[in-house]
């Protein structure tokens, strides 16, 4: 017997079209508090028809395996992203985080090669570089918007490994862009886009701004048309079955979604680590530890980080208690079931990560910060369905090896040199819209730290840095 959608239990958001707005807005406003108020009181499918919609919030394992893999080709891409008039693609036109169908399965065949590991390990140098780079600028002790920071380091190392084009003069532009598409995406609004509103005026200006930036990029890669080893270099010289290129929408469009989803989730994955850790003190100094006898004062190289398994356990612990791909969504392409609910074509159907990483029936302590749960002698408690930070099936994060290999390099590299803390009684709450990230910055103090240093001479145990 499968459910009816008309029979699956949601909030009442009202019967009439200015409470169904109304209520739609305050649910939109904080999206962590509400859809976790909506599990908890409707269980683990939740329904809403905002002015007749349909729409489903997923949180159960199962239900989210059976859409994102079993039943995979059953869904697309929601408007949320697709619409070129008001989803992510308004930004990032259709790249392959936005596009569907046939045109997505050929761009993700040609961007793929460029995130094979051979490819990637290359850019471990640039990874450590940009963020010692980053601490030669940091006092020995002081106040610093970690957001910031991370961000920045995140948009060097992205930008450096698509192209040999200097972007550091763009940060500031290319932050305001993430702002707002995260701020556009996260209102519920009726107001055509023709209306010249504030919020679409910064819209048009992102816009503007990513197209002048990624033009100028493609025109300096022209100027010597080379296999320099870049991204930008693969998508430009990558051919489909057919023989033919991208055109140069078709790699603006790709280069825009490659900057966008490749700093700002990564640079969230170092804001929650420096947040736990400073919340977290025994984890720290076991942190500390393993990295002062390993690297003993040098940086880290890639090969290192198979000698640092408690620093890769708190990266994924992290992703778990703060996944900043919190939630996906999808539409119905058809009629279909996910567990007995019946779910009519056209359905909205939302996978709400961030829930099921913190749910008791497959996680011990689910809010607690416990590294040690990834260590190998507990890998069989884990219940690995109920771990997607990266997404699930045909369309998980393309550059999920790029990004795990990023966070552990940095997260070394930073807490080898610093420790960060938190100000006295300072709380850190999420704000999630597209992705989740720490409301209003980050600000933490940062303090150098001494650290053993590799030395002929034994005596010689601690320096500072
Ligand atoms: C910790 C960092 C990251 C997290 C948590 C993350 C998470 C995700 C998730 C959950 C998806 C699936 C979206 C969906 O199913 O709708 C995704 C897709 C994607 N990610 Fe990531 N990502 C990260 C880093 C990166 C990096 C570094 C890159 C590129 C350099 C990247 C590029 C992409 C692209 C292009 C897609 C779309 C893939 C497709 O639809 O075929 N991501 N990411």
């Amino acid at each position: 017997m499968t459910i009816p959608f008309e029979q699956i239990p949601g909030p009442d958001i009202g019967s009439n079209f200015f409470s169904q707005i109304r209520t739609m807005s305050a649910f939109s406003q904080n999206l962590i508090e509400s859809t976790g108020n909506a599990f908890a009181e409707h269980g683990d499918v939740v329904a809403l028809t905002p002015l007749g919609d349909r729409m489903v919030l997923l949180r159960h394992p199962d239900y989210i395996h059976e859409a994102l893999v079993t039943k995979s080709k059953s869904l697309e891409k929601s408007p949320d992203y697709t619409d070129p008039k008001k989803g992510l693609a308004r930004f990032v036109g259709a790249g392959i985080l936005t596009a569907n169908g046939d045109f997505w399965r050929r761009q993700r065949k040609q961007v793929s090669p460029a995130f094979h590991t051979q490819r990637i390990t290359a850019y471990a140098d640039a990874m450590v570089t940009a963020g010692d780079k980053m601490l030669a600028q940091w006092p020995a002790q002081g106040e610093l918007d970690i957001a910031t920071e991370m961000m920045h380091v995140t948009l060097e190392i992205i930008a450096g490994t698509i192209s040999r084009y200097d972007l550091s003069a763009d940060a500031d532009r290319i932050d305001a862009a993430m702002d707002a598409i995260n701020d556009y995406n996260s209102k519920f609004s009726i107001i055509p886009t023709w209306f010249p509103t504030p919020m679409e005026r910064r819209v048009r200006q992102a816009v503007k701004d990513l197209d002048d930036i990624v033009y100028s990029m493609i025109a300096d890669w022209r100027k010597n048309g080379e296999d320099d080893g870049s991204l930008l270099s693969m998508l430009m010289l990558a051919e489909d079955e057919d023989g033919n290129h991208m055109t140069d929408k078709q790699i603006r469009d790709e280069t825009v979604t490659l900057i966008l989803a490749g700093h700002e989730t990564t640079a969230n994955t170092l804001n929650w680590t420096f947040k736990l850790l400073a919340e977290n003190p025994e984890a720290e100094a076991k942190l500390h530890e393993e990295l002062d006898t390993v690297l003993q004062g040098r940086l880290p190289q890639l090969e290192d980080l198979r000698q640092l398994p408690y620093t890769e356990m708190i990266i994924k612990e992290s992703l778990r208690l703060y996944p900043p791909a919190w939630g996906v969504s999808r539409v119905a392409k058809e009629d279909l079931t996910i567990g007995d609910y019946e779910v009519p074509k056209g359905t909205i159907i939302n996978l709400n990560f961030y829930q099921m990483h913190r749910d008791g029936r497959w996680w011990d302590e689910p809010n607690a910060f416990k590294p040690e749960r990834w260590s190998p002698e507990n890998a069989d408690n884990i219940n690995k369905q109920a771990y997607m930070p990266f997404g699930g099936g045909p369309r998980v994060c393309v550059g999920f090896a790029f990004a795990q290999m990023e966070a552990q390099l940095l997260l070394a590299t930073i807490a080898q040199r610093y420790k960060l803390s938190l100000k006295p009684g300072q709380v850190v709450t999420p704000d999630a819209h597209i992705t989740m990230y720490p409301h209003g910055g980050l600000p933490m103090i940062v303090t150098r730290r001494e650290v053993p240093m590799q030395s002929a001479n034994p005596q010689q145990e601690a320096m500072p840095v």
